[in-house]
């Protein structure tokens, strides 16, 4: 054990002065780790698709006192991602890590769901994803390797759902495969490749399942009853998990899916 870890185990957490890229960062996920983050003394670049509402948690991530910019725009072509990676490198000198936390779903029964819309979720939980990464892996390249790359799975990636969720499904299944891929391909150059795996969390695509129509009832007691802990997540469930990924005390961790689920995958 070095001395610092024996004397200061909490430094394993220490993530001050690292620069992290975080995509979809104006959403429920995105949001509650940008905001930690910050105050954790991070230097970040959030990026997303919605300049009002990426403003709105990077003025919240910076009321913390962090150093915090943004990029409007969606990974969805490797210009994109470049220009991504790019950025980050012009404001920070380097990217140390990048949190893919930008996703979509929009729910049909696969007679019901067009080629368009399995294409979008497809390209926004797979295709940008595996632009990132390709961008990423060149700039950890140039300096030498060592970094961090995490995607937002979901418990859907392992178990399927009547819900009209053959792409959300398969696209999550094939973000797991990445993980474990990449992690394969990079390990040997220090980069730890790792994804979180919520189940249900507040957020604009669940919404309706907190709400109090009698879908949204009918939809919690269907989660509690396979949830041992009886509740559904909240960003702040996000927060944890995310900082132990992106800090030194997951070093020897990579190619993991991590359920954070409130044991849901257990049962
Ligand atoms: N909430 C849950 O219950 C839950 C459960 C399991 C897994 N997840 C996963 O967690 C991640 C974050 O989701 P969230 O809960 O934070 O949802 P959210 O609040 O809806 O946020 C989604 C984020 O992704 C971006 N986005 C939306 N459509 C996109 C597209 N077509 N291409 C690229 N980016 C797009 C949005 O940014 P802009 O629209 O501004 O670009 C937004 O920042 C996703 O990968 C999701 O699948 C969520």
């Amino acid at each position: 054990m070095t001395s610092s870890v024996a004397t200061n185990p909490l430094s394993l957490f220490e993530l001050s002065g690292q620069s992290v890229v975080i995509t979809g960062a104006s959403g429920a996920m995105g949001h509650a780790i940008a905001v930690a983050l910050a105050a954790m003394g991070a230097r970040l670049l959030l990026v997303s698709g919605s300049q009002v509402a990426l403003e709105e948690v990077a003025n919240e991530a910076r009321a913390t006192g962090g150093t915090v910019s943004t990029l409007v725009i969606r990974p969805e072509t490797l210009s994109d991602a470049e220009a991504i990676i790019a950025y980050g490198v012009e404001l920070y000198g380097r990217v140390d890590s990048v949190l893919v936390a930008s996703g979509f779903n929009k729910p049909a029964a696969i007679e019901a769901m067009s080629l368009d819309d399995w294409e979008e979720i497809m390209d926004a939980n797979v295709r940008g994803p595996w632009l990132l990464a390709k961008a990423y892996g060149d700039h950890a390249a140039d300096r030498g390797g060592a970094g961090r790359f995490i995607l937002v799975s979901s418990v859907r990636g392992r178990q399927g759902s009547p819900a009209g969720y053959t792409a959300y499904c398969t696209s999550k299944g094939a973000v797991d495969s990445l993980t474990k891929t990449l992690a394969t391909e990079w390990g040997p150059r220090g980069i730890n490749v790792n994804a979180i795996a919520p189940s249900v969390f507040r957020s604009t695509l669940t919404d309706w399942i907190f709400s109090d129509t009698a879908e949204g009832k009918a939809s919690r007691e269907r989660n509690y009853s396979r949830i041992p802990m009886k509740r559904l997540g909240e960003p702040e469930d996000f927060v944890g998990i995310a900082i132990y990924l992106l800090s030194a005390a997951s070093n020897f961790v990579t190619g993991q899916i991590i359920y954070v689920d409130g044991g849901y995958t257990a049962t």
